[in-house]
């Protein structure tokens, strides 16, 4: 696949078939994005894989979460999408596979002389998007979303995680829907002599 074609063709997709994603090509896909740059080559990425009975467990955890952003979100989407938002938080769209991503705090973070932004997690964001572009190449889809981090806590205690951040959470599988392309903007470039 063309880099750019698999660019722009990538979305963000939040429903996805009741079928099952090989773990191998999971594991495939996570091998392959983590030749990603991070900062000072920390590579300080951690993806957890979850599935089964673990991933019944997070999205209980959602459930509170999911009222917590509808609330949230109320104020800027209509009652319908304001329904989805929720529905999605809870359900990640009925994902058979769900990656975690974290930045793992034991390889050390090295923002010297101080940043006012957190080089663990940009170097993260840099894997997530090509584990996304990946899962694109693969006909699979996924969704970057973050709100499974105001529930970090509860999340690693299920999973007996520690020392770790929790960047994202993103649901992986076949999608069930093909949503409209948000057109870009056409703002953000700037040239100067
Ligand atoms: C840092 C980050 C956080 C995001 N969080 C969420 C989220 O919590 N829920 C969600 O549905 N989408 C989330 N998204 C996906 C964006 O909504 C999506 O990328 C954007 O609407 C553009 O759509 P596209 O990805 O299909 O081009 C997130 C994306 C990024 C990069």
């Amino acid at each position: 696949m063309d880099l750019f074609e698999a660019m722009r063709g990538r979305r963000s997709i939040r429903k996805f078939k009741d079928k099952p994603v090989p773990l191998d090509i999971v594991k495939e896909i996570l091998e392959k994005a983590i030749w990603a740059p991070s900062n000072y080559n920390m590579q300080p990425w951690y993806f957890a894989v979850v599935t089964g009975n673990k991933k019944k467990k997070i999205l209980e955890a959602m459930e509170d979460v999911s009222t917590l952003v509808a609330e949230r979100v109320s104020s800027i989407f209509d009652e319908k999408m304001t329904k989805l938002v929720k529905t999605f938080t809870r359900t990640f769209g009925g994902a058979p596979v769900i990656i975690l991503a974290y930045s793992d705090r034991s390889f050390g973070n090295t923002p010297s002389p101080p940043l006012k932004f957190d080089p663990g997690i940009l170097s993260v964001a840099t894997a997530i998007q090509n584990l996304l572009l990946l899962a694109h190449e693969k006909g699979l889809a996924a969704c970057w979303t973050s709100a499974a981090a105001l529930v970090e806590d509860n999340i690693n205690s299920i999973l007996g995680i520690e020392g770790k951040d929790l960047i994202a959470a993103i649901p992986i599988g076949y999608p069930d829907q093909s949503p409209p392309v948000p057109p870009r903007k056409g703002r953000g470039i700037g040239w100067y002599t």
